[in-house]
């Protein structure tokens, strides 16, 4: 989430304790929401399991994304786990809000329980009712009881790579 001048995008100059951050291997996947109509996706590292039971879910959501305004009202989300190779996506999802686009346009889709969009071309996915959230600073952590999960691809997950995403500015 950072660029090559050693700033975060939002402009903060990165500091150690960012770094001993991100010595943690860390998935990446993309957090689908629905409210209504309006569907949309956001790429997420902040992510976890909480819980070995029940199944619960922990996403982190900066306030001033679009996804943090529709989950709050949805309270739905779905993790979909990305595979090795789908930087890509991750970087469409991630970089260009649905305030302005429509990220979900050409993607293909599914719906499981919630009713939150599930990528078909994913490696995994967790489909979530928040259950509680947590203010934390700037991002809200939505923790989600597990309604249904299943593997549905192949391969291995997509690991966060700071080197994927720099000198990336908008779109895919
Ligand atoms: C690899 C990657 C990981 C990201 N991880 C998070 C995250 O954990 N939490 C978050 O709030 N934003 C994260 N972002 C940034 C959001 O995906 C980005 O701000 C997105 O454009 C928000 O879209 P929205 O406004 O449509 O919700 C990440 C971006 C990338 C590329």
């Amino acid at each position: 989430m950072e660029d090559e001048k050693n700033c975060t995008r939002h402009g903060r100059e990165i500091t150690d304790i960012d770094r001993a951050f991100d010595v943690q291997v860390r998935g990446v996947a993309v957090i689908t929401t629905s409210l209504g109509q309006k569907l949309n996706g956001m790429s997420a590292a902040w992510i976890s399991r909480v819980s070995e039971q029940p199944f619960l879910a922990m996403v982190s959501v900066w306030k001033k994304n679009f996804s943090h305004q529709l989950i709050s009202q949805s309270r739905i989300y779905a993790i979909n786990y990305l595979k090795e190779g789908q930087q890509k996506l991750a970087i469409h999802f991630g970089r260009q809000s649905g305030r302005d686009v429509d990220k979900l346009k050409n993607v293909p889709y599914f719906t499981d329980k919630t009713g939150a969009p599930i990528l078909c071309d994913c490696l995994a996915y967790l489909d979530c009712k928040v259950v509680a959230e947590l203010d934390a600073g700037d991002h809200t952590i939505f923790l989600g009881e597990v309604l249904s999960g299943k593997v549905i691809g192949e391969g291995h997950g997509l690991q966060y790579r700071l080197s994927d995403y720099i000198e990336v500015d908008s779109g895919s």
